[in-house]
This record gives structure tokens, sequence and C-alpha cells, in this order.
């Protein structure tokens, strides 16, 4: 070798060296620069990109249903337009295609045909559960169990993904304070922050530790923002609401869900003040990509870019496709608006290619962190479709999520629990056993009449000495949906009369020594697009009710539903309430765990009871007003003709054991903004049975620069405490407790005085007050 090259061998050896320690120290910096964004994977997203063509990167937007399942108008557009698209790689994503099979099927005819072969991501509604069935979400957050939440949800996602699916539509965090809306039984209820920690605790449930492990899938926070607020409890109506309501109470779940790494966000179908959120620039692109630093791509509700036109937002499809897009809707869900308008805007100079590649790298973004790009197929695997889904060990948690659902809302005879030796049980009413209506709307897989009835899982608990007289007494009023119905379509019906039932039961209640009354609603009377202008029982079961009563007081009313209804009349009459909502696949184990005392009833109300229907939109969390209560006039803010407060109050519920709070005592009465105080409350169990409690935390502002109010819940413990236990619980009451979005439209700490309670629902009586000062 020449003597010359002997010496360029160092050289270049130092060359190589610098230029891989500078590379090292840039891509240091840029990986502290994008913050929570992996360098690796951006550049992978960088090179794909390069890559594309327009109308490949405009597909990277596009979001097609399969045929089934339409939860919205479908579109005109054929199947063959969308296999076409397929093949030409112009479609990012395929909605409600699930199995193996199916999403193999249509994963390959990407694969097999387009030019970059970038793989679908398949989405889902996995609401509730995948094929095992949990507590509707409402009904489950009355838990107040984030760890089984969690649980819950990391099923659901196993479920999923085990089906070929890798992206699920869920959770719902909109606060919703009104019983008349249909799509209250989909969140977490009335409380902004209990949506914001049980959202959280679902996302960490779907989303696991790692998105590329196989049996977590993509999360979606939806519906951003407002779709809680409709006007009157109407589905899709307009909210109208201040700038500071909607960050003070509406948007901390959707930036806790953004923190916790949600992948997705989904944006909803109403306007808020004048603008469809959809179009809503400042929702999307100023607050949660901007202000908030979130990397992952918003995806239109269904159709919601082509409603524009309809809000009166838009004059045509071209003109929403624009505003959709400049707003930050990055995937258009079956308005097919931008796979036909995106190319001419940008020719138009209407959009910008900068906004164009931003959606389409976060859409990419995802498909690499799933682990998509390594493997388009890897969640299509037969044997874990197989064993991982409806498995014994999936029924078990739903038994005990569902259990841990059920709220006592009266137990003033004690008639609960039951002895398992009983002579004879009647167990009445249209849901008595129904094996289908416990599923719930937003099933998913969920089989038809594959749930557990009351019937079955209070024959199972009893011994065979116990005799049990079943009858119906009566229709529901909604027909119970069969396999392959479209529940968009079916028709609503609310005309029983029929009372020819009610004779037999009023007999089969004489005869039983106790009477399980199952009434409620059908699984299909909330959910999207059922609102309600009565809240109160349908058909003949105010009837049954009352003429059961009159033959054996010993009755346990047995309530099912997904909303908060009118109950008065049954809360003013019959001593025994449980609230069991729609429990999923093993609710009738559960119900039987809480009625014979296997399992003492933990749940507390995530959403008010009204006295009546007239009383809604009803929170606990209210403003004070300036006429807050007069007790000799009329001129306050209530009802001349109803309390103002509810029927059964946010955060209650009953235990078979008492709880007593006491010593309730903070270790400083005043603090700096950046001090935190801490607080102590004693809890006893003063009866004789062992039980969870949740000890609930509440704080008010007395005094700020908006109007505050009353109280607000901060924070909550659930503790099993055992009887004759005394439990001393520990609060920190920080900053993150006392600031709120102020006047000067940031979150801060006022100055100021504040009282907190401590207890066992909204109504804590424990209080204590203390100040923050410079
Ligand atoms: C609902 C969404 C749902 C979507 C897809 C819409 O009608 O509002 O919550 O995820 O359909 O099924």
């Amino acid at each position: 070798m020449k003597k010359q090259t002997l010496l360029l061998f160092p050289i270049l050896l130092i060359a190589i060296f610098l230029y891989g320690f500078k590379k090292f120290v840039i891509d240091e910096q840029k990986t502290h620069l994008a913050t929570n964004l992996d360098i690796r994977v951006e550049q992978k997203v960088d090179s794909v990109l390069a890559l594309m063509h327009l109308n490949e990167k405009i597909g990277q937007l596009v979001q097609y249903s399969g045929k089934w399942n339409a939860t919205g108008p479908s579109s005109s557009n054929g199947d063959q337009h969308k296999l076409n698209k397929l093949k030409n790689g112009e479609v990012g994503s395929m909605l409600n295609i699930t199995s193996v099979e199916s999403t193999r099927e249509t994963q390959k005819i990407v694969m097999e045909n387009s030019r970059l072969k970038i793989p679908l991501i398949f989405g889902y509604d996995v609401i509730h559960g995948y094929k095992t069935i949990f507590p509707i979400p409402l009904g489950e957050s009355a838990s107040w169990d984030l760890d089984i939440i969690k649980k819950t949800a990391s099923i659901a996602a196993k479920e999923a993904a085990a089906s070929g699916i890798q992206w699920t539509f869920a959770p719902m965090i909109d606060v919703s304070r009104d019983a008349r809306w249909g799509r209250i039984m989909e969140g977490a209820g009335e409380d902004t922050y209990l949506n914001a920690v049980i959202g959280v605790a679902r996302v960490q449930g779907f989303q696991g530790d790692d998105l590329s492990k196989s049996n977590t899938i993509a999360a979606c926070a939806k519906h951003f923002a407002g779709y809680g607020f409709a006007e009157a409890g109407r589905d899709y109506n307009t909210v109208n609401i201040g700038e500071y309501e909607l960050h003070n109470a509406i948007l901390p779940p959707f930036k806790a869900a953004a923190e916790a790494g949600v992948a997705t966000f989904m944006n909803s179908f109403n306007e808020i003040d004048g603008i469809p959120s959809t179009g809503n620039k400042m929702l999307q692109r100023d607050i949660l990509k901007g202000d908030w630093g979130w990397n992952g791509f918003v995806v239109s509700d269904w159709g919601s870019i082509g409603e524009l036109i309809a809000h009166g937002y838009a004059k045509d499809k071209k003109q929403a496709a624009e505003i959709a897009l400049n707003a930050g809707s990055d995937m258009d869900m079956e308005s097919y608006a931008y796979e036909a308008h995106l190319e001419t805007l940008l020719k138009e100079k209407k959009i910008s290619l900068a906004q164009l590649d931003d959606a389409v790298k976060r859409i990419l973004r995802l498909k690499f962190n799933l682990g998509l790009f390594d493997d388009p197929y890897k969640y299509c695997d037969e044997a874990r479709e197989k064993n991982n889904v409806y498995t014994k060990e999936h029924l078990a948690i739903a038994r005990d999520a569902a259990k841990k659902s059920i709220v006592l809302l009266k137990n003033e005879t004690k008639l609960l629990p039951f002895s398992k030796n009983l002579k004879s049980i009647a167990v009445i009413g249209p849901l008595a056993d129904d094996k289908d209506a416990p599923l719930g709307n937003w099933r998913a897989k969920g089989e038809y009449n594959s749930s557990m009835s009351l019937l079955e899982g209070v024959k199972s608990a009893v011994g065979k000495n116990t005799k049990i007289y079943y009858e119906k007494g009566g229709d529901l009023t909604m027909p119970t949906i069969k396999p392959g119905d479209n529940q968009f379509l079916y028709p609503l019906r609310f005309n029983t009369t029929d009372v020819s039932g009610i004779p037999a039961a009023v007999e089969a209640a004489k005869k039983g020594e106790v009477v399980l009354l199952a009434i409620g609603e059908d699984a299909f009377q909330t959910g999207e697009g059922r609102s309600q202008t009565n809240i109160g029982f349908f058909g003949v079961q105010q009837q049954l009710l009352e003429a059961v009563y009159k033959v054996n007081k010993n009755v346990v009313i047995v309530l099912m539903n997904g909303r908060p209804m009118d109950i008065s009349w049954a809360a003013n009459n019959v001593p025994t309430i449980l609230e069991c909502w729609f429990l999923g696949s093993e609710s009738g184990n559960a119900m039987a765990d809480v009625l014979f005392g296997d399992y003492n009833p933990s749940g507390k109300l995530p959403v008010s009871f009204p006295h009546n229907v007239g009383q809604e939109p009803l929170y606990y969390n209210q403003k004070n007003t300036g006429r807050p209560y007069s007790p000799s006039h009329v001129t306050y803010s209530g009802y001349t003709d109803a309390p103002k407060t509810a029927l059964y109050p946010f955060g209650f519920g009953l235990s078979y054991t008492t709880f007593e709070y006491k010593n309730l005592k903070l270790d400083k009465n005043t603090i700096s903004k950046t001090e935190e105080i801490k607080l102590s409350v004693e809890v006893s169990n003063t009866g004789t049975r062992d039980g969870e409690e949740v000890v609930q935390l509440y704080i008010r502002d007395l005094v700020g620069s908006l109007t505050r109010p009353v109280k607000e819940l901060k924070g909550f413990q659930k503790t099993m405490i055992k009887a004759g236990e005394t439990k001393t619980i520990y609060f920190a009451v920080n900053a993150d407790m006392l600031q709120f979005y102020t006047i000067n439209k940031k979150w801060e700490v006022e100055l100021g005085d504040f009282n907190v309670w401590v207890g066992g629902d909204s109504n804590a009586p424990l209080k204590a007050s203390f100040s923050v000062t410079e």
C-alpha cells in the first residue's frame, strides 16, 4: 500500500468520528426540541413523506367505513369507488371492518396494488369492551375505581387488537350534565375532574405503555369539544357556552388525555357560539396542537366535514374541506370532501402544502408507532383471535367491574343483602330475564342475548330450597335489536300500553318472600341520537311497579338504565333501590353478588339524579348566583314546584355498612401559591361489615376574578375500611386543585379564601377553610 494511502486512513477515521459526534449532538438537540417525538420515527415519517405523490398524501387523510355498522347517513359512494381508491393507495384508514379475515383482506388490497404500500389503520367503536362487554362507561364510572377502569380498557384493547383492530374511538370524555342527552351513557358523567381522571385511565388501558405491542391499540379522545353541552339535551344541538366555561368545565379532560399521550382526537358535531367544532381553528390548531403541543391526529366525526354545509358554515363541500383542513381536522371520516377537493384547494392556494404535509405526518407517525410499517398484518393473527377473545379470565374481570359499578341508592329497611336461604323470591319485570339489554348501546361485537340476566344470576346464587317465581309483567317500549340490525335505522316506539301481564306479576309478587323488580330502559334508549324529553319509566312499568308494591312491600327495585332517570315515585315509596346501569356480559352474576352480600356495594353516582326532568341540566357544581336561596321568598334561583337540588346527588351511594367522617384537619390555614396543605380526615367504618368508601374532596374558591362554582370535586380516594376500623386519609391540597382559567385567560391560582369539604358525596358536611396569600 502506498504511504499516502496509509496516511489517509487515520484522517478518514478522525473525520468519521467527528461527523458521528456532530450528528449525535444534533440528534440529541433535535430530540430535545421535539419534546415527546421520537427522532427515529420522525426520520422515517419524513422519508416516506418525501416519496409520496399528492394523491397519496390526500389519500392518507381519507377514512371510509366498511358497509356495515354505519353510524350515520350512509354515503351514496359505492363499494367500487372505495375499492379503486384502496388499490391506488388513496385511503388512510377504514372503520367498521372487524375480524382478522376482513381486515387482512382489506389490507391486502392496499399491499398488493398500491405504489407505496402504506398500511391502513383500522378503527372501530370499542367503547366498553369488544366481545367481552363491560359496564357502559357511565356505569363503570360509578365505580370510581381507576384500576378496574384501566383494566377493562386494556382487555377491550387486547380483544380488539386480536381481531385486526388498531384504533378505538374511545374514550368519550364529554362532560355531560343533561340526563335527556342519550349519549350521557358514554362518558363519566357531569364532573370535569372525574371525566379527566377516568379518561386518562381509559387511555392508559387502551394504549398500555407501548403502542407497538400487539395487545394495545390507539385511543381517541372525543368529542372535541362541547358535544355534551347540547342545548336542551338534543343530540347534535347547538352549544352556547362562554370562553371561560369552555376552558374550566369542558377542556380539562381533553388536556389531561393529550398529556397522557392519547394518539388521536375526534372533533364533534356541535357548534360552539356559531363555530362548528370541525371547522374550529381555535380549538384544534391554536389550543390542541398549539398551546398543548400535541402530536397526534384529529379525525372528524362521521360526515362532520360535510355537515358544515347544513350548519350554514360552508356553501359546499369544497369550502367545507377548506375550512376543516385549515382548522386542523386531519382525517375525513366519510364526508368524501378531502378526496374530492384538497388538490384543487391546494392549486388555488386556499390550503397550504405545509398544512397538508403536517396532517399526513401525524397519521404516518401513528402507523409507525403501531408497528404497521414493520408488519401491516401484525394484528391479523387467527390464533390470537381465537384464544384471546371472550375468555374466562376476561369474563371474570367483567364481573368484577360490574359489581363495582352498582350503586345502592336506598336500603331503608335493611332488606339487603338477602340471605341465600330465602324460601322464595319473585323476580319480576321486563328486564328481569333480558339477556340483551344489559349489553347496553355501543356493544361492539357483544353477541345478541349473550349477557347473564338478573334471573340467571339469582338462580345460580341461591340454593335448591329457594323457590323462584318469574314473571315478565309487561314489555319494554323499545324493540330489541337483533344481530345484523342497524340500530341507527331502527324505528322508535314508545307506545306499549299492554297491561295484560300485570295480574300474573302481582300473583308472583304475593308468593315471593321478597321481590326483585327489574325495570328501567331498553339498551338503545340511550346512545347516539337517543335524546328524550321523558326520563321516567316508559310503557307500563310504573303501573307494574305500583301494582307489585301494593301486594308486597319487600320490593327491591333493580334499575337498568343508561341515564339518570326520574324515579321520584319509587324513591318516595319503595324502601330499596339498586342502580345497576347496563352492566355488560356478567350483569346477572354481578347483581347477584351484591344482592346476596358477596360484594358490599361501593359505587357512587357520577351524575345527579333529578326529582323530575324539568330540573335538567342538573349538576352539583353550579354557580351560587346572586340569589342562591331564600326560605321565605320565591324570588331566588330555584323552582316553586320542585327543589333545586338533586334527588340523589353526585357522588352519592350507600354501602351495607356505614361510614363516619370526623376530625378534618389542615396542617396550615394560610399558604402561598406554591405551597401545599396537608389535609387529613378520619373515616370510621361504624357498621358490622368491611366495606370500601370513596372519600371525596371538594373545594370552593370564595371570591374570584370570575365567579366560581359552589364546590368542585378535586380529589378522591377509594379505600377499604374494615368493620370497626378508623382510617386516616390524607390529601395534599395544592395549586393543581386551586387554579382555574381566570380573567387573565390563563390557568392560575388567585389569592383569597377557600373552603374545603370532605365526605362520602357532594353534600359532604365536614368543612374547613384556608387562605392563599402572597
Ligand atoms: C359518533 C362517533 C363515532 C363515529 C364512528 C359517530 O356518529 O359520533 O362517536 O365514533 O360515529 O362510528
